[in-house]
């Protein structure tokens, strides 16, 4: 696992650079802003030249940020970005395991409500239900948020409906594409999934903790790169509509669409959020087939979710099962 080197000066300044990538800004002005010496801002752009970024300088103007490496950085996200509390804290890491994995961690370390952990790469991703989760380097979007909004365990699948709308909304923005919800989470268009959710909790008996909900998002991945049957049910943004994505502003606008959705859902309940996750849903009203975990199987006609958002099955002989946890599968 190697972490990004987190000079917190030299991470200022690029994200000084991002903010400002219209013009020149003189070292003067740089070390006013950060609170550094002239010289050592002229230090972190040489270590920031070494890491790969294009910065053109020049005299009596200064510097300006003309291309960046690769891949996401930290500087990048945080430049601009319009929440409050999401995404202020960002843990990047260029390689890691599992975002989920270590968001839960840091977690139980304390990390504060909103902090998000953020990847180039993901090397061991975590799936629902056991399954795991492939995303290709420096292509796609991989986050796990850590959140603690005191609710009671019962409410917090509500959440991951949350989540999915947040990012349905962010990629009809971005891209054009009227996504569908395949409950609970899964994004899809024209049957392809482009985002999984994952929600893990931290919790005790009743209380919870913190949730940590995990985001892969499949931007500018070629899914004909994946291994069999991922090839077939996994699409991306840049492979439906043949266009290539930043990754930085998807993760900002979802910070934001992602926040103003959940302070209202804080204020006035899940009431606020089932419609707007009813609007995408794909498979309600239909005749459904929902495999429990322990690989039991129900069938029935996907009547609606309640209230805790939890998925009601009407079966052929009329009664009305609730399902918690479950994939489903429909014609
Ligand atoms: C699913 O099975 O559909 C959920 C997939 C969730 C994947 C994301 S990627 C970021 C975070 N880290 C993980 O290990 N998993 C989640």
């Amino acid at each position: 696992m190697v972490r990004q080197p987190t000079n917190h000066s030299k991470k200022a300044i690029l994200t000084l650079l991002y903010e400002h990538q219209e013009e020149f800004l003189s070292g003067q002005k740089i070390s006013e802003l950060i609170g550094c010496s002239r010289t050592a801002v002229w230090k972190h752009i040489q270590s920031l030249l070494e890491e790969g970024f294009l910065i053109e300088s020049v005299q009596k103007k200064g510097y300006k940020l003309m291309q960046s490496p690769d891949g996401l950085n930290e500087a990048e996200v945080a430049a601009g970005l319009k929440t409050n509390r999401l995404g202020r804290t960002i843990c990047f890491y260029e390689s890691i395991g599992s975002t989920q994995k270590e968001a839960l961690r840091l977690a139980d370390e304390g990390a504060e409500d909103g902090t998000v952990v953020l990847t180039n790469e993901q090397t061991n991703g975590r799936g629902r239900l056991g399954h795991t989760w492939q995303s290709q380097r420096n292509t796609n979007i991989a986050m796990s948020m850590i959140l603690r909004p005191g609710l009671p365990i019962e409410e917090t699948p509500q959440l991951t409906l949350l989540t999915a709308v947040a990012a349905a909304d962010v990629i009809e923005k971005v891209t054009g594409l009227a996504c569908g919800i395949k409950w609970p989470n899964d994004i899809l268009y024209d049957g392809k999934k482009l985002v999984g959710i994952l929600t893990e909790l931290q919790a005790e008996a009743t209380y919870v903790k913190a949730v940590v909900i995990g985001i892969g998002i499949n931007v500018n991945g070629d899914p004909s790169s994946l291994p069999e049957p991922l090839q077939h049910v996994a699409g991306s943004l840049q492979s439906i509509t043949g266009k290539r994505y930043e990754l930085a502003p998807l993760i900002q606008n979802f910070f934001e669409f992602f926040e103003t959705l959940y302070t209202t859902y804080l204020q006035n309940g899940f009431q606020s959020i089932r419609p707007l996750w009813e609007q995408r849903a794909l498979n309600l009203g239909k005749l459904i087939k929902v495999r429990q975990p322990g690989g039991r199987i129900l069938e029935g006609i996907a009547s609606g979710i309640n209230n805790e958002g939890v998925l009601l099955l009407r079966k052929k002989d009329g009664t009305l099962a609730k399902v918690y946890s479950a994939d489903i599968e429909w014609e």
